[in-house]
């Protein structure tokens, strides 16, 4: 009999390639269920496959009666109850450096629209405003970027913005001298690395400890005119912090490709001018799109076929 596979998020059709083409697989692409019918559903599978839309939450874990493996093509998992998963014996794997490349690339697109203002210039412009004045931006050249959590997509990013003749200060509580020294960077506590900083970027998973790591003392301690980016996940800056201190001055910008809640549901950010966004788009690129889904495809046939996994 063949092993039924949800693929529950939208996947790179190139990426699950292994997967049709490999023997005794079935797969169900249904993108458009909602939590309970997917609930209803769930029993029936052997694997699930999601990005970062699908919660799959313990309910439905409690409902996947035959499911093995869950797999993540993507870095986070925080939309999937670990927890849970573990306590039914049901292995989680991700995609750990498939979209490395394309997060770092947007987090310097974000990091550059937001220093030089362009979305809103075009924005202007597209209204047919020629507006020289409004948009006046500051460089990044001299200028110390602040990067907490300094993993994969941290490290690259700082690799880059070093391109970019910026000095760079890192927090990881795993940074070593060593790597700091390699990457040309310098490192100090997460306080150190906030005062020192004209420009922030986290890139720490959303965990326990990281959840609204960057709130109002976080902000008080920061230099006046700061700018920040979120290209990792909605949550490690509280929205409601930086929203005051947007419009108290502390905060001369701020660059959000990740939401408290997606899709968003609260607007208010987008109101300032100070803020460039985009809807989670970190990831969003044909290469990285086929490289994650290549990766789990490959981790659910080995798995289901023979026990093991590349990662787990
Ligand atoms: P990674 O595991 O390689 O790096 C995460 C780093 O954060 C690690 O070095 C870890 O030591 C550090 N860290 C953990 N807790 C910390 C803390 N309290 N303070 C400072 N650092 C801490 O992961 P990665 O591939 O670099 O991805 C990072 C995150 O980016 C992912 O967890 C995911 O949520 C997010 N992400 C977003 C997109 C997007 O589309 N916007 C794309 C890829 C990844
Ligand atoms: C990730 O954690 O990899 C990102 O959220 C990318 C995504 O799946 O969109």
């Amino acid at each position: 009999m063949a092993f039924q596979i949800l693929i529950s998020d939208p996947l790179s059709e190139d990426g699950i390639y292994p997967l049709r083409q490999a023997e005794g697989f079935n797969i169900v692409m249904e993108t458009k269920w909602t939590p309970e019918q997917l609930g209803e559903q769930i029993g029936e599978f052997d694997a699930l496959l999601v990005r970062s839309q699908t919660q799959v939450t313990r309910a439905i874990i409690e409902k996947a009666e035959n499911l093995k493996i869950i797999g993540r093509a993507g870095v986070g998992v925080d939309n999937i109850d670990l927890e849970a998963a573990t306590e039914r014996g049901i292995i989680v794997v991700n995609a750990p450096d498939g979209n490395t490349n394309s997060a770092a690339e947007h987090t310097m697109a974000m990091l550059m629209s937001m220093a030089r203002k362009i979305p809103q210039a075009f924005h202007a412009l597209r209204n047919k405003t020629w507006d020289r004045k409004s948009y006046v931006g500051v460089e990044l050249k001299n200028k110390t970027l602040g990067v907490v959590g300094l993993g994969r997509i941290g490290a690259e990013v700082a690799a880059r913005a070093k391109g970019q003749r910026m000095n760079v200060i890192a927090y990881d509580p795993f940074l070593t001298a060593e790597k700091a020294e390699k990457l040309g960077i310098d490192f100090g506590t997460v306080e150190e690395v906030l005062k020192a900083a004209d420009f922030i970027t986290v890139h720490t998973p959303l965990l326990k400890e990281t959840r609204h790591l960057i709130n109002e003392a976080a902000f008080s301690i920061m230099k006046d005119g700061v700018q920040i980016v979120n290209c990792a996940r909605g949550g490690i800056i509280d929205e409601n912090a930086l929203y005051h201190a947007i419009k108290s001055k502390k905060v001369a910008g701020a660059a959000l490709d990740v939401f408290e809640q997606e899709p968003m549901v609260d607007f208010r950010l987008l109101d300032l001018p100070e803020v460039v966004a985009t809807p989670h788009l970190g990831a969003s690129t044909i290469e990285a799109q086929e490289s994650v889904a290549v990766d789990v495809s490959k981790d659910v046939i080995s798995f289901l076929t023979s026990g093991t996994v590349r990662n787990s």
